[in-house]
């Protein structure tokens, strides 16, 4: 988590810096702060909260300087207050840092012993400190490879020196960092999209690698800083297109393009006139797939429970699924006939990364489901296959829930059907079905006003549960998920088969209970969990795309979503879930856009 940015420059970079950190905070908005190079002092502005409050900082007390860091937190080590605020310097260095020093803790008692001070509670200030002392006996570059050589964890660091007052030293191992190039003045950033106004010629550094920046050009180094060089991609502007146009919050927005974004995906992957899935170059021959292991975090793990079900349903290829901090610590088999699945929004997740790792190690193959094309994962994985849902700003994963169900459904039909798991009537009346989904997506949206209506049920409430079986489940979870996030009001996903075996003792008069029901096998069984909840006091929301369901007076409020097909309910039942969520969140005031404790991209494991 966290985001930084640098900017070596031949005029002044402090506004061109806040620019850069609003787009960070996607990563983090605990803390705010840069730190520039003025008259040869290193001159550091920060404060708790938002890049707002830096900028007002700013206005009253301008920084000078051609040469800055600047950082957005989310906070590890030390509670959120200004000193705690990155940049963090000493009289000769100061250091912007993204991830987790595992080693600080040692690290610090050392530098203790010598009589050294700290002023944070942060890892990040061994950093600082470390380079500080180096650098009594080396030059810069010397001096973070040194002090790189004793730090233990996953980070990516930007470094500005008092006495070499033309250069930033990019360095990464873990989290992501970006290099971006302009007429005399060159970035570094933890993603693309933050040097977006300044430049579309990015780099990204690999792990173990470092840059040195000035104004007019940037070397890199390898891991023994051996002088290396790097491709230069050119964003397009697609790739950048993003703003809350008519929306009051990006969340918002994004759930409304929801028809836009999966038709996208479907138009990528679907042949419409041979009526075919353009999904080719399997890393492993379909027919040999012995396993499917698929591997995620927060919404993206629901992601991959929803395609379980569906694999299970249409292919004869057995399916694990894993929460990626759970399967990177766990004694596992691997087996190469198998296909590690990862799914990730950002592509950046620390644990998910972490897990793709260790199955590369293993030597099995490995193919990612991602947004960012470019992120660690997609770049580590031997497939990959996008989303297509564009940039996702919101941190409540929306769209790109939808995208990375909408292709795990299409990939389990490709394998059903090379595979002969499906013959080829049922795969065209599949595909058929797919292509209804942005229309029926759109119909959803449309019952907006009884979403808002329902919130209001959420005014008085101490808790909810959220009830589906099936492939309901995980989008019983995802909706208690977003309600949590959103809201921070307490909510529970459940089987609604389990509810028996504990949280029935949960129910009591006028919790809210939103029971997920769509017409499929399990319908007759919900509504009976659903009477032992009405028996209990619960109050009832209902979810259905049952025409017939006649709604009673021991349901409180009901919602129809259209039907096109069984196997695609689960798609079109997260919609009102999401709006859902998103009306609580506005009734209670929240920030709906950036939930408290939480970031967009979780680089830290
Ligand atoms: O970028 P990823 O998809 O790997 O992120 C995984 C989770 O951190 C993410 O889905 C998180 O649960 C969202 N905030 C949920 O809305």
């Amino acid at each position: 988590m966290c985001g930084i940015i640098g900017i070596a420059s031949n005029k002044s970079v402090s506004m061109n810096i806040i620019n850069s950190l609003k787009k960070l905070e996607y990563r983090g908005y605990d803390s705010a702060g840069l730190a520039t190079l003025t008259n040869e002092s290193i001159n550091e502005k920060k404060c708790s909260g938002r890049v707002e409050e830096l900028e007002k900082i700013l206005f009253k007390t301008p920084s000078e300087g051609n040469i800055g860091i600047g950082h957005v937190r989310w906070a590890t080590h030390g509670v959120p207050n200004v000193i705690n605020a990155h940049p963090h310097s000493s009289e000769q260095v100061s250091v912007v840092h993204n991830g987790i020093i595992e080693n600080s803790d040692e690290i610090k008692k050392e530098l203790e012993a010598k009589g050294i001070k700290f002023k944070s509670q942060t890892d990040t200030e061994v950093v600082t400190l470390l380079i500080t002392e180096a650098l009594k006996i080396n030059k810069p570059l010397e001096s973070v490879f040194e002090t790189l050589k004793k730090l233990k964890g996953s980070f990516a660091l930007g470094i500005i020196f008092k006495n070499f007052s033309n250069i930033i030293i990019g360095a990464r191992r873990g989290s992501p960092l970006a290099v971006g190039y302009s007429k005399e003045e060159n970035y570094i950033g933890s993603d693309s999209y933050a040097l977006k106004s300044m430049t579309n010629k990015i780099s990204y550094l690999d792990d173990g690698e470092l840059c040195v920046l000035t104004k007019d050009e940037v070397n890199f180094y390898n891991k023994n800083l051996k002088k290396i060089n790097k491709k230069i991609l050119i964003m397009s502007e697609d790739e950048y297109s993003i703003d809350k146009g008519e929306y009051k919050h990006f969340m918002f927005k994004e759930i409304m393009e929801q028809p836009e974004t999966v038709k996208n995906c479907i138009d990528e992957y679907v042949d419409s006139l041979k009526n075919n899935i353009n999904i080719l170059n399997f890393p492993i021959d379909p027919q040999k797939i012995n396993k499917i292991v698929l591997i995620g975090c927060g919404t993206a793990y629901n992601s991959c429970i929803t395609a379980k079900y569906w694999l299970e349903e249409l292919t004869s290829i057995d399916v694990e699924i894993d929460i990626a901090s759970e399967f990177r610590y766990r004694k596992l088999k691997f087996n190469s006939n198998n296909l590690y699945i990862f799914v990730s929004q950002s592509g950046e997740t620390a644990d998910t990364a972490a897990a793709l790792d260790i199955c590369k190690k293993n030597n099995v193959k490995t193919c990612s489901i991602v947004n960012v094309i470019e992120s660690t994962i997609a770049r580590n994985s031997d497939w990959v296959l996008p989303i297509h849902a564009g940039t996702e700003i919101g941190v409540a994963s929306t769209k790109a829930f939808l995208g990375q169900l909408t292709v795990l459904y299409i990939l389990c039909l490709k394998l059903a059907f090379v595979r002969q798991d499906i013959n080829e009537k049922t795969y065209i009346k599949n595909i058929s079905n797919l292509k209804k989904l942005p229309d029926a997506i759109k119909k959803c949206l449309a019952g907006e006003n009884n979403v808002q209506l329902m919130a209001k049920e959420f005014i008085t409430a101490k808790g909810s549960m959220f009830l589906g079986r099936g492939s309901s489940f995980p989008i019983a979870l995802e909706g208690a998920l977003k309600l949590k996030e959103l809201s921070y009001l307490h909510a529970e996903g459940y089987p609604a088969g389990e509810m028996k075996h504990g949280p029935l003792a949960l129910i009591e008069e006028g919790l809210p209970v939103i029971v997920i029901a769509p017409k499929d096998k399990y319908f007759e069984k919900t509504i009976s969990n659903m009477q032992e909840v009405i028996a209990r006091g619960g109050k009832i929301l209902f979810i259905t795309d049952n025409k017939k369901e006649s709604l009673n007076e021991n349901i409180r409020f009901g919602l129809r979503v259209p039907h096109i097909d069984n196997l695609l309910s689960p798609i079109l039942l997260t919609l009102p879930l999401q709006m859902l969520a998103y009306h609580v969140a506005l009734i209670k005031n929240c920030d709906v856009d950036k939930p408290r404790n939480l970031a967009k991209s979780v680089t830290v494991e």
